[in-house]
């Protein structure tokens, strides 16, 4: 792989549920030392992106390279070979309820490396640091809070020192204060250390903040992407409704039944079925 060659390179992605087409005909690139703020209304096929940049969805048609290499056609162990190489933040923080702070930071270090208990130990300590997080290490994931759980969820991903990092809506649910901080760790890792990011959010304070490039994505496709100046000055309605946070604009609103409709997989059902569930036997 050549040194200037993309690190991620999408082409032509399609990927489908059912009869339903969530990501179709999509392709971009991912640059070496680049953040990519991937951005777009809950619903619209972000994360299923994502699941397919990390290898672990595949798509229906197209290509998904990554170092070079087709991720989309990989064997298990050969993307667990590539999968050392970054780091990702889920969402939900992904943590494991049975082990530690500590612990759930140390597993990758564990799976991959032979390093010594004492290097892993010395190294998690490290991670937890950058986070803010030094003194926790012992409590379990139901003792802290949400933006605790994303910082530790962060920490694991760059236990590895990965030269990549994949973000879920890394800010999500985290106060003003808490997104600055994360903010402020990503643009050290990327603008001081050269880590290339690819960050999936609807948080704008934050896409603006971290973003040298972005993507919106909207009805199966790229509606737009550009700099943030450009995404920013954008002739796109679309784009603008969006950034700004409007409720009136070109995107619809799907708040009725027909979004059901659209979605095969959530089936509208009475409410009375669930009773049985809740129901206290008394006999
Ligand atoms: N495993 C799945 N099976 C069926 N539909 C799915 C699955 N994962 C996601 N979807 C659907 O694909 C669409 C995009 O989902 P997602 O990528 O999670 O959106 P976003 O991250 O942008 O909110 C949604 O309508 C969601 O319901
Ligand atoms: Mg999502």
């Amino acid at each position: 792989m050549q040194i200037d060659s993309p690190l991620i390179e999408v082409t032509d992605l399609v990927h489908t549920f059912g009869d339903r087409t969530v990501l179709n005909d999509i392709s971009f690139n991912v640059r070496r030392g680049e953040t990519l703020v991937i951005m777009g209304v809950s619903g619209c096929g972000k994360s299923t992106l994502l699941r397919h940049m990390i290898g672990s969805m595949r798509p229906t048609s197209g290509s998904v390279k990554i170092f070079g290499e087709d991720i989309a056609t990989m064997k298990e162990h050969e993307i667990i070979r590539v999968r050392c190489r970054f780091g990702m933040l889920f969402q939900s923080g992904a943590l494991l309820a049975s082990l530690t702070v500590g612990e759930n930071v140390s597993l990758p270090l564990l799976q991959h490396t032979d390093k010594s208990v004492d290097e892993v130990e010395e190294i998690v300590k490290q991670k937890l640091q950058m986070v803010g997080l030094t003194g926790f290490e012992n409590l379990k994931p139901a003792e802290i809070s949400g933006g605790m759980k994303k910082r530790v969820g962060l920490a694991r991903a760059l236990a590895l020192d990965p030269e990549l990092l994949f973000s879920d809506e890394p800010t999500s649910g985290l106060d003003p204060i808490m997104t600055a901080v994360v903010d402020e760790l990503t643009l050290k890792l990327t603008r001081g250390r050269g880590m290339t990011a690819v960050v999936v959010t609807h948080d704008m304070t934050s896409a603006f903040r971290i973003g040298t490039r972005m993507i919106m994505l909207g009805g199966g496709g790229i509606v737009a992407q550009g700099t943030p100046d450009e995404i920013r000055t954008s002739s796109n309605p679309e784009v603008q409704q969006f950034i700004k946070g409007e409720a009136d604009g070109p995107m619809p609103l799907n708040l009725f039944q027909e979004e059901h409709e659209d979605h095969p997989h959530v089936k509208p059902r009475p409410c009375v079925v669930a009773r049985g569930r809740f129901h206290r036997k008394t006999t």
